[in-house]
C-alpha cells in the first residue's frame, strides 16, 4: 500500500508577516489555487493506487488541517497531532508507525506540505519510477537539477545507476555553506534534495534505529501511548517532549548507506521564503510580482504584496520585498529574504 505522508508542521517564519504562528504558510493560498497543503494533497489523488494520506501536523493547527481536507473532499485521512515540534525525523517516524498499523508493508511517500509543483505529470512519473526501488528496501530521494548555489537545500551526489533512472547516493550534504554549494554547482554531479522521500515505513524505522536509536525509542514510546478518536491521533505532550529534535536530512539521510536518488524534472519550488515565491511566481515585464492594490513606479525585480484595499506604492526601487498586512509591514532586500526569520526570533524574544 502506498501511503502519502504529508508533513505540515513547519512554522514558515521566513514568510512573515503573512505566515503566522496560528496560520503558517502551508495553510495559506499563496499562489491562487487552494492552499499549499491542499495542492499537495490533491497531487496525491492523481497517483494510481495511493491510499488516503497520513497528515502529521501541529496540535495547534488541527482544525485548519481537518477543515482544509474536508473542503478538498478528502476522506479517510489520518491526522496525527504533535504537541510540540521536533522537526521532520520524528514527524516521519510518527507517520511510519501509523502507516504500519494500516499495512506492515506500507510504502510512504513523504511530501512537504509547502512545495509548488508546476508539472503534475513529471511528479507522477517520478513516483512511479521510485516504487520498485522503495519496494526493494531503498530510501528514495528525488533530485532536482540545481541552477544556483542555494544554501537552504540538501545536495546529493550521484553514484552508479541501480535501475533505469535510479542512482545510488554517494554523498548527501544538508544545507552546505555558500562556498561549498557553489563548488557542488560547478562540479555538476550534485542534485538538490527535493525534500520528498519514498521508502517502506519499516525501512525508515530500521535506519532511524541504526542512526538515531534514542529518537526511535522516544517516538515509539510516544506513539504507543497515543490516543485516537474519530478525528485525530493525539500524542502526549510529556512523551513527545522527550523526543530529540532533528531533521530526516541530518539524522538519517547524511548517514544511511541505503539511499538512492531519482532525478525528476518537475517544475518544483520550495516556497521557503519571499524570494522563492518571487522566483516561482508570474512576474510582470519589470520583473515585479504584485498582489493586491499596488503601484510600482520605476520599480523592478521586486515582490509587492498588499492586503485588502490597502494601497502599496513604490518609487525608484529594485530587488525589494514589501509585504503589508493589517498589523505589520515587511521591507527587505530580496537577497536577505532568508533572514526574515530573525524578525520572528526578535518578536519571540520580546515575548
Ligand atoms: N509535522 C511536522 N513536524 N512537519 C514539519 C516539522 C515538524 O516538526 N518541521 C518541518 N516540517 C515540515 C515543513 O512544514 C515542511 O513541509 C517539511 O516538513 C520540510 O521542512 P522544512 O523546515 O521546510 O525543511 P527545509 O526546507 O529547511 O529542508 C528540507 O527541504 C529542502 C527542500 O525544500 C530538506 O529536506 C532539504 O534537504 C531539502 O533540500
Ligand atoms: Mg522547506
Amino acid at each position: 500500500m502506498l501511503i502519502p505522508l504529508i508533513l505540515s508542521g513547519g512554522s514558515g517564519t521566513r514568510l512573515w508577516p503573512v505566515s503566522r504562528k496560528n496560520l503558517p504558510k502551508q495553510f495559506l493560498s499563496l499562489t491562487g489555487q487552494g492552499t499549499l497543503f491542499q495542492q499537495t494533497v490533491a497531487r496525491t489523488q492523481q497517483l494510481p493506487d495511493a491510499a488516503s494520506p497520513v497528515v502529521v501536523a501541529s496540535e495547534d493547527h488541527r482544525f485548519l488541517a481537518a477543515e482544509q481536507l474536508l473542503e478538498s473532499g478528502i476522506e479517510g485521512a489520518t491526522i496525527v497531532l504533535e504537541p510540540v515540534a521536533r522537526n521532520t525525523a520524528p514527524a516521519i517516524a510518527l507517520g511510519a508507525l501509523q502507516a504500519i498499523e494500516r499495512d506492515p508493508e506500507a510504502i510512504l511517500l513523504v511530501l512537504p506540505a509547502d512545495h509548488l509543483i508546476g508539472d503534475a505529470k513529471s511528479f507522477t512519473d517520478g513516483v512511479a519510477a521510485a516504487l520498485p526501488a522503495a519496494n526493494e528496501g531503498w530510501l528514495v530521494t528525488f533530485g532536482i537539477r540545481p541552477d544556483r548555489p542555494e544554501t537552504g537545500f540538501g545536495y546529493i551526489r550521484r553514484a552508479e545507476a541501480i535501475t533505469d533512472g535510479a542512482f545510488r547516493v554517494a554523498q548527501f550534504v544538508e544545507k552546505p555553506v555558500l562556498a561549498t554549494a557553489q563548488s557542488y554547482l560547478d562540479d555538476g554531479s550534485y542534485d538538490w534534495n527535493s525534500g520528498m522521500f519514498m521508502f517502506k515505513a519499516s525501512v525508515y524505522l530500521e535506519e532511524l534505529g541504526q542512526h538515531a536509536p534514542d529518537m526511535l525509542a522516544a517516538v515509539s514510546a510516544a506513539h504507543a501511548s497515543a490516543k485516537s478518536d474519530l478525528d485525530f491521533v493525539r500524542i502526549s505532550t510529556d512523551a513527545f517532549s522527550k523526543v530529540p529534535d532533528n531533521s530526516i536530512d541530518y539524522a538519517v539521510m547524511e548517514k544511511t548507506q541505503r539511499a538512492v536518488v531519482i532525478p525528476v524534472k518537475c517544475d518544483w519550488s520550495d516556497i521557503g521564503s519571499w524570494s522563492a515565491l518571487w522566483l516561482a511566481g508570474a512576474r510582470d515585464a519589470q520583473g515585479n510580482l504584485r498582489e493586491g492594490d499596488t503601484i510600482a513606479v520605476d520599480t523592478c525585480n521586486s515582490l509587492l504584496r498588499s492586503h485588502d484595499h490597502h494601497l502599496l506604492a513604490t518609487v525608484g526601487v529594485h530587488d525589494l520585498i514589501v509585504v503589508s498586512t493589517p498589523d505589520a509591514t515587511l521591507v527587505a532586500h530580496r537577497d536577505a529574504a532568508q533572514d526574515v526569520k530573525r524578525v520572528v526570533d526578535e518578536l519571540k524574544a520580546a515575548g
